[in-house]
């Protein structure tokens, strides 16, 4: 056994985290290859399944569907359950409960996110001159953000202004209406200043809007902490809910009462079943709602989010900064020199939860890892991308993703 695997096997029985990879079924149909290696750092695209999600979505299908049929609207708690599951999402993002809604994908929220915080911006009105003519987006951003923040900036008569997030303070100016940015570039693995990019946003009486997917269930975030205004974030990624599980949005409560919807749907009514025909917004992070909740994906993820039951998140933050650091370690060990390149930052304030690295030929070695059980993806043009969740990837995974990474680089 190698040094770095030695080491890896100590780290292992010391991590307090270890036990809850239990929860987790972490078995794949390339694991009955006997020199499969059964790593799984793909958490940041799709998370793995807790172990007891299956039963829960049986009970909702055959008993609250089933059996209950309309009746569970109420007494299996399906309507309420958007707020409900936004509450438990909450501390994991460090906001205080009655904040968060779930629902619809992250596209659609950061539709709804962003439009609202330019008519925030309008209603504050205080500007003169040009008026708050211009959104920023984060240039290097996950694409449909981009696409989203371009419908709704030609919707609200405003420009986009694409900038990377290090040229955000330098860009704003009393123009700016809001601002769109990413907490973790999904292809670096980069983290952006939260705190301070969203004071510099504020100091020109701006609204910041935070896309979470790539930090949430693996860092704190401190929404509340930080003033931000508004943030969206999926829930398939570190916080396990399943393919398509249900994004969420974020309103600060201060700014509920004028958080205007540009989809004001049924849902988010004061009185859904009232069927007026004009529309009268219900209070709080409700009047995030659009229509009927996606109820199965959305009771999936509300078993998922049990795993996290007394997990904090600064020992997940410790964990996934450990492991990040001892994967490179072991990459730089296991590899030729100049064979490939880190873009993930080494300073741990700019490190999100993945290593993602440069190499000519990404596209094949990945392919080539998948085959041997490493799992982990590929990015366009040259990017290899390995997630670290905390809950349930050890240091042995990372050694031996690392050495067989190595191997297959020779
Ligand atoms: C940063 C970011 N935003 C948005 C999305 C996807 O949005 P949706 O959930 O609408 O597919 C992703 C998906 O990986 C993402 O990484």
């Amino acid at each position: 056994m190698s040094e770095l695997a030695l080491e890896a096997e100590k780290l292992d029985a010391a991590d307090e985290l270890a036990p809850l990879r239990d929860r987790f079924v972490l078995g794949t149909a390339s694991d009955h290859a006997a020199d499969s290696a059964g790593v799984y750092l793909d958490g940041n695209s799709l998370g793995a399944l807790p172990a007891h999600v299956p039963d829960r979505v049986a009970d909702v299908v055959r008993r609250q569907w089933g059996e209950l049929r309309i009746r569970s609207w109420d007494e299996s708690g399906w309507w309420t359950a958007p707020e409900r599951i936004g509450d438990r999402i909450a501390p994991l993002v460090g906001a205080a409960p009655g904040q968060i809604v779930v629902g619809d994908s992250t596209s659609v929220n950061v539709f709804k996110a962003l439009v609202a915080a330019v008519r925030m911006a309008d209603a504050a009105g205080e500007a003169g001159g040009e008026g708050r003519s211009e959104i920023l987006v984060d240039a290097t951003t996950f694409p449909t953000d981009g696409y989203i923040a371009e419908s709704a900036a030609r919707l609200t008569g405003r420009t986009l202004r694409p900038v990377t997030p290090a040229e955000v303070p330098g860009a704003l100016s009393t123009r700016t209406a809001a601002v769109l940015l990413n907490h973790v570039d999904y292809r670096t693995g980069r983290l952006h200043d939260l705190p301070g990019l969203t004071a510099a946003i504020h100091a020109v009486g701006a609204l910041a809007v935070w896309d979470l997917c790539h930090s949430a269930g693996a860092l704190p975030v401190g929404l509340d902490e930080h003033g931000v205004d508004l943030a969206v974030g999926c829930t398939y990624k570190y916080l396990n809910g399943g393919p398509g599980s249900p994004a969420y949005l974020y309103v600060r409560r201060e700014h509920q009462p004028r958080f205007d919807s540009p989809l004001p749907g049924w849902n988010s009514h004061a009185e859904p079943f009232g069927m007026s025909p004009s529309y009268a917004p219900a209070p709080g992070a409700l009047r995030g709602r659009v229509g009927t909740p996606d109820i199965l994906s959305m009771l999936a993820l509300e078993a998922a989010l049990e795993v996290w039951d007394g997990v904090p998140v600064p020992a997940v933050r410790a964990k996934s900064l450990a492991l990040t650091d001892f994967f490179l370690r072991c990459v730089r060990a296991y590899t030729e020199p100049g064979r490939v390149e880190s873009v993930t930052p080494e300073r741990h304030e700019e490190r999100g939860s993945q290593v993602a690295l440069r190499c000519a030929d990404a596209g094949e070695v990945m392919k080539r890892l998948i085959d041997r059980g490493v799992v982990g993806d590929f990015r366009h043009p040259d990017v290899l991308r390995f997630g670290f969740t905390p809950l349930y990837v050890g240091f042995a995974d990372a050694e031996r993703a690392a050495r067989i990474l190595g191997e297959e680089l020779a």
